[in-house]
């Protein structure tokens, strides 16, 4: 049985942290899972990861998609969270609607996230009503990068943090049943935390969100552009690649690879007999 809502909603009420992590293929999904983490969010940071862009603009609803598909499948146990890439839900109500519609039925996830605040409220009120099942997203929300002027720490100032504020008291109304807050000042973060029912979940928000996520490829140092504020490297798994490739490449040209035990053999009479006749046989056809 997979993590459901009102395990969400448990974990909440228990008190029990647990963490989100981004999955996007097969190797990242199986290993999350099997490392015990509860939700994985297939999340539009592919973009970036995956796709070698510098913001998750380009990242399309197939993509999603695509990637979304693999991660329920390989997986069991957790709870698998879509998100909706940019203008694929904030044309109209409608457009949200059958877009969400569209990913949980091409790839199984459980969920989908959206971001926005107060101005999204309606839109995710209406996703929710038909069950399906929204995390919001406020606070630094990368698809408004080329707005905001880049990956900039929302709510530092008293208008900032006050319409935030806002966000997530109107995200929390509409139905969303958690919050993501990128970027935004701890202390507000731990105010937002407060005030709201549902789980906050912080990237770059302090210590006191319910719980936290993380992308996969900046906590195992697999992303080495730029290392963001809020990631902290549990490997340096870009460099043991590197090293390992390096050696492989060593063997090959050295031609210590493939030993005999990466090797297949066959029957001796077989050789044999393609020893004797083999030349003759391929020249024949
Ligand atoms: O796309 C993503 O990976 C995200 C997380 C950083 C929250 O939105």
């Amino acid at each position: 049985m997979r993590v459901s809502i009102r395990d969400i909603q448990k974990m909440k009420a228990d008190r029990e942290p647990i963490v989100m992590i981004t999955a996007y293929d097969a190797t990242s999904a199986r290993l999350s899972e099997a490392a015990g983490v509860p939700m994985l969010l297939v999340g539009d940071s592919l973009g970036m990861v995956i796709q070698g862009h510098d913001v998750p603009v380009p990242v399309t609803l197939e993509h999603i998609i695509y990637h979304a598909e693999i991660v329920t499948r390989v997986t069991a146990t957790a709870l698998i969270v879509g998100d909706m890439p940019f203008m694929s839900y904030n044309v109209s109500v409608e457009q949200a609607l059958t877009n969400s519609a569209r990913l949980m039925q091409a790839s199984g996830v459980g969920a989908v996230k959206m971001e926005g605040g107060e101005y999204l409220a309606e839109t995710i009120h209406r996703v929710t009503q038909v069950g399906i099942p929204v995390m919001a997203h406020i606070g630094l929300q990368p698809q408004s990068v080329y707005k905001v002027g880049g990956m900039r720490v929302q709510g530092r100032d008293l208008d900032g943090a006050r319409q935030l504020l806002r966000d997530a008291q109107a995200i929390e109304e509409a139905g969303a049943f958690a919050v993501v807050l990128e970027s935004v000042p701890a202390p507000l973060a731990e105010m937002i935390t407060h005030k709201l029912q549902i789980p906050t979940i912080g990237i770059g928000a302090g210590a006191a969100t319910d719980w936290q996520v993380q992308v996969f490829h900046d906590i195992l140092g697999l992303f080495e552009e730029f290392t963001p504020r809020h990631a902290k490297h549990y490997a340096e798994l870009g460099g043991v690649i590197r090293e390992a490739i390096g050696n492989y490449a060593r063997d090959v040209r050295e031609r210590k690879f493939p030993a005999p035990e990466n090797s297949f053999n066959m029957k001796d009479d077989v050789l044999a007999a393609l020893q004797i006749n083999g030349a003759d046989e391929h020249a024949g056809h």
